[in-house]
């Protein structure tokens, strides 16, 4: 999604009739309702990709963004489906996830089925279905999954508790009782599962340049440190996708910018004009790999500024630990919602407030050791908090400790699921057996209506 930013109320009506004009829309983006549904952006150019499920993203959304049988549900609700093999609309963390793969008997494209994500304050991976389903079968599988959504009324008892996922957090519920549920809805069964590869890929952003299943064409992936990009920069971005590609830009899950249809030829020329304007193809894997949600800046519920220290931290990282080569994420988040997902983070921090000399400063809490995909863990909260400004330091101190005792090429997740938390504890401050910290609560349910 792009948000717009300090738009006075009075302008509103022409900015959404503008909008609307070109065929964008602000439906989906709050309420108890399905959310802009979410699909991989190289849908249709990626060589590497297993379909383009864009038909199917779009057939979704009709069905149901604006049909009054799927408002008012119990909360937001969250559908993502993806062809390529990076499952870069992260069907984990999404109440409904799709992801394509081939049939290993028959070569037949169909997709695996996923329910029940979600983070905030209770994280949960959503939970593989036993099928393997049809191209055919997509719309009446999601259809059927929304309606067990809809009318499980102990979901509506408690609006914090109102997420797909307390079925199975809270209600006893079983993925072969969701199964048969839904296909007591369908009327008939569903093929068995297949085996599956979830993606190695840590970043999941196609940033970079990557072929296209067209001849002679690539996509160039800019990596957009925290998601802000300034007007300049992206007058810039529309200029040059004109000049070099067709137009068109799309944007990813991990706040990226795309520009498909470039000529492979000219990749280089564009990437050069691209550093001009300040927008990066590579780049460390500090910048490339840290996410930050709001903060102080535009949320109510946030404890911390959380743009402006995000860009300061990868300042820092980079000058610390130049040429560090490994990939890793560092998500940002000003409270414990999660909007950051620090939850899915190799080093996901949480802010809070601290008392130092009597003055309150934003601090942050330690959550270790997450990922998606093939290394699946939700990050451990360690029991570590400091400062703000000492983040750098303990980021630093946590790489150099990884660094220095890695084993053979082993990478980062494995090195933190090796380690204790009290061990993971003391890398971070730098000196062994230090007491643990408990983490903050939220800071409260998010008000009716602005919640997400
Ligand atoms: C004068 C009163 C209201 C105004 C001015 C208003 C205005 C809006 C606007 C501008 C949007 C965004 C439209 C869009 O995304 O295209 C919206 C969305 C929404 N409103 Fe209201 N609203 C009002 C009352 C209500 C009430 C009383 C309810 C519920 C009982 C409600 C429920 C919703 C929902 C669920 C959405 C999201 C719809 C979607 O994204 O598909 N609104 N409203
Ligand atoms: C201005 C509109 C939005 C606001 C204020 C908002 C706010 C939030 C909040 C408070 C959370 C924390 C989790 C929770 O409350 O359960 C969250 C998480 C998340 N949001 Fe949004 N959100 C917005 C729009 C969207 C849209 C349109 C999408 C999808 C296209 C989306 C995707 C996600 C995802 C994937 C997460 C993390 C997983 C989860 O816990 O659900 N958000 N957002
Ligand atoms: S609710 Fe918390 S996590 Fe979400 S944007 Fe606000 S500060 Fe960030």
């Amino acid at each position: 999604n792009v948000q717009l930013h300090w738009v006075r109320i009075e302008d509103l009506p022409e900015i959404l009739e503008t909008l609307w004009r070109v065929g964008l829309t602000t439906m989906g983006a709050c309420g108890d309702d399905t959310r802009n549904i979410t699909g991989c952006p190289l849908a249709g150019v990626d060589a590497d990709e297993i379909v383009d499920a864009s038909p199917l993203v779009q057939a979704a959304t009709r069905m149901l963004n604006g049909n009054p049988e799927f408002y008012n549900l119990p909360r937001k609700y969250k559908i993502s489906i993806t062809g390529c093999r990076a499952w870069c609309s992260y069907p984990e963390i999404n109440d409904v996830g799709l992801t394509a793969l081939r049939h290993p008997q028959t070569d037949e494209v169909g997709f695996s089925v996923r329910v029940g994500g979600g983070l905030s304050t209770d994280p949960h991976f959503a939970l593989r279905l036993d099928a393997f389903v049809r191209w055919h079968e997509v719309l009446p599988v999601i259809r059927g999954i929304s309606e067990v959504f809809r009318d499980s009324g102990v979901l509506r008892e408690n609006r914090e508790k109102a997420r797909l996922k307390f079925l199975f957090l809270r209600h006893g519920w079983t993925v072969e009782r969701f199964q048969a549920e839904l296909e007591g809805r369908l009327g008939f069964r569903l093929a068995r599962a297949v085996a599956e590869e979830p993606p190695e890929d840590v970043y999941r952003d196609h940033v970079g340049v990557h072929p296209q299943k067209q001849p002679g064409y690539c996509a160039v992936g800019i990596a957009v440190l925290r998601g802000r990009m300034t007007p300049s920069e992206m007058q810039a971005a529309a200029r040059l996708a004109d000049l070099y590609g067709t137009g068109e830009l799309r944007v990813t899950a991990m706040q990226n910018l795309l520009i498909p249809n470039v000529r492979g030829a000219r990749t280089a020329d564009l990437a050069r004009e691209l550093e001009a304007a300040g927008l990066r193809i590579e780049a460390s894997p500090f910048w490339r790999g840290t996410i930050a949600c709001t903060g102080t800046e535009f949320c109510k519920l946030a404890l911390t500024e959380t743009k402006g220290f995000a860009r300061w931290l990868v300042d820092e990282l980079e000058r610390r630990l130049p040429g560090f080569d490994q990939h890793v994420k560092i998500h940002i988040t000003g409270c414990p919602n999660s909007c950051g997902q620090h939850w899915i983070a190799d080093i996901g921090i949480e802010g809070k407030k601290l008392k130092l000399d009597g003055r309150l400063v934003d601090a942050y809490y330690f959550c270790v050791g997450g990922g998606v995909g093939r290394h699946q863990a939700t990050a451990r909260p360690i029991g570590y908090r400091v400062a703000a400004d000492l983040v750098p330091d303990a980021i630093e101190r946590l790489v150099s400790a990884y660094l220095a005792d890695r084993r053979d090429g082993e990478h980062f997740r494995r090195f933190c699921a090796r380690h204790t938390d009290d061990e993971l504890r003391s890398f971070l401050a730098g000196e062994p057996a230090v007491a643990t910290v408990e983490r903050d609560p939220s800071p409260g349910r998010p008000p009716h209506g602005v919640d997400g």
